[in-house]
């Protein structure tokens, strides 16, 4: 296959990783959209000179329409992800998917069944895979130098203002909208810690909670939205600093479409980016202890929490013969009794930013892969479904009080 075609399914603040690296690719072309929003859309539309009659307001439309693309990019909220995958594979399209894949783990099954019955591809948006530092982890471990995997430990250590941003006032703020954090944002984490052991979970206990964005953390005259409370001064969640100031990047998920000064307030004044922190409606969890037990032998520990300053991830996997310690800039590597090598990704890689680079990669692994069935694709479906059910597996265990065992899962 020569260029490769594309449709474009949810236009949102995610899709511009992607999108991005489509304008003047040589191997893929985007020949479709479909988004709700008429700016975002048009937006969209009018980059990729996409024709009119291509570009939709709805999905019904899109999918009761001729097959246009060789494969979708599905890039819309969580809830929506099972139902889009389905009727993309029946229509006879590859599919790369944004993360989760699913809300339930019977939904994430179906879609597997789905793509094996239809032959078709699908990708999961696990791009920490595809950064730099964690397939320099991967390659020390394939060396074999440090021996066997024994333990791992992994933080995923969020940035405050990266956890407000998304899961007190954006949409990953509440389960039922849209899913627990451990899924949402820590399926990543289980994927990679499921790729460095190389085996199966075997069991799961995991503990957790919301402490500190409620409302009896609020300051004692605080409003319920930044513009008009009279503790903005000393408050360090003043959205107006956040965005405006530049404390947290993701300008683009508050107005997509206007990132001026005038139209970042004007949407904090009344959508849900200005809200006071501690006055939302969230219910994920802000901290998540889990440990894990591995068919092999292995065992890891994970924690999640909002409360860091780096938005960053930190890992030790101790080996047989020596540990590798981590922190997404810098990788230490020691055999026992010498003295450590230092690895700096800076000096190893252009681009460590966005996921250490991990958009750009596998976007390209994706498109390698519709253009060739023998390509190298690193984040199937079939390979990130684990991680998925571990997270399921995570949550029940937070909520029942009890170790779950992987094979009564479903
Ligand atoms: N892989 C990663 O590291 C990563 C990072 C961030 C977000 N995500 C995932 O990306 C997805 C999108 O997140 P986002 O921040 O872009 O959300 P968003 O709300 O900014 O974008 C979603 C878009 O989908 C559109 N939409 C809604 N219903 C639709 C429908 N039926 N058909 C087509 N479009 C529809 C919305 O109008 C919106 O523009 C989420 O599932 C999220 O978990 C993944």
């Amino acid at each position: 296959m020569d260029k490769v075609s594309l449709a474009l399914i949810g236009a949102g603040s995610r899709s511009r990783a992607y999108t991005s690296q489509l304008v003047g690719n040589d191997n893929a072309e985007l020949v479709s959209v479909v988004e709700p929003d008429k700016d975002r859309r048009e937006l969209i539309r009018t980059t990729f000179n996409i024709k009119p009659d291509m570009a939709f307001s709805n999905e019904d439309d899109f999918f009761n329409s001729t097959k246009c693309a060789d494969a979708v990019l599905i890039c819309t909220m969580d809830r929506e992800h099972h139902r889009q995958a389905i009727k993309a594979i029946k229509k006879g399209y590859d599919v790369l998917l944004e993360k989760p894949v699913s809300l339930k783990a019977s939904d994430c099954i179906d879609i597997l069944d789905c793509a094996n019955k239809y032959d078709a591809k699908v990708m999961v948006c696990h791009v920490l895979r595809y950064a730099p530092f964690f397939q320099k982890i991967k390659q020390i471990l394939n060396e074999g130098k440090l021996g066997k995997v024994i333990s791992i430990q992994h933080n995923e250590n969020i940035n405050i203002f990266h956890y407000s941003h998304s899961y007190v006032r954006g949409n990953w703020r509440k389960t039922s909208e849209a899913s627990p954090i451990i899924l949402a944002k820590s399926c990543h984490d289980f994927d990679i810690i499921n790729w460095l052991v190389n085996d199966k979970c075997k069991s799961v206990s995991s503990f957790g909670g919301l402490s500190y964005f409620k409302r009896e953390n609020a300051p004692a005259n605080s409003t319920g939205r930044c513009f008009n409370c009279p503790e903005r001064n000393s408050c360090i969640f003043n959205a107006e600093k956040i965005y405006l100031e530049g404390y947290w990047w993701n300008k683009g998920a508050v107005n997509l479409t206007d990132q001026s000064d005038a139209g970042i307030r004007s949407a904090l004044k009344e959508g849900p980016y200005g809200r006071c922190v501690f006055k939302c409606d969230n219910d994920v969890c802000d901290h998540q202890v889990s440990i894990l037990e591995f068919e092999n032998g292995v065992t890891a520990s994970f924690s999640m929490s909002a409360f860091t300053n780096p938005c960053s991830r930190t890992i030790k996997v101790m080996c047989e013969k020596g540990e590798i310690r981590g922190n997404m800039a810098e990788i230490e590597i020691q055999l026992f009794g010498s003295e450590p090598e230092k690895i700096k990704m800076a000096e190893i890689v252009d681009d460590i930013e966005k996921h250490g680079g991990g958009d750009y990669y596998l976007l390209n692994d994706f498109i390698g892969w519709l253009q060739d069935k023998d390509a190298f694709a690193r984040t199937t479906l079939s390979q990130s479904i684990d991680s998925h059910l571990m997270a399921f597996a995570a949550e029940k265990s937070r909520i029942e009080h009890r170790v779950i065992s992987m094979q009564d899962l479903l």
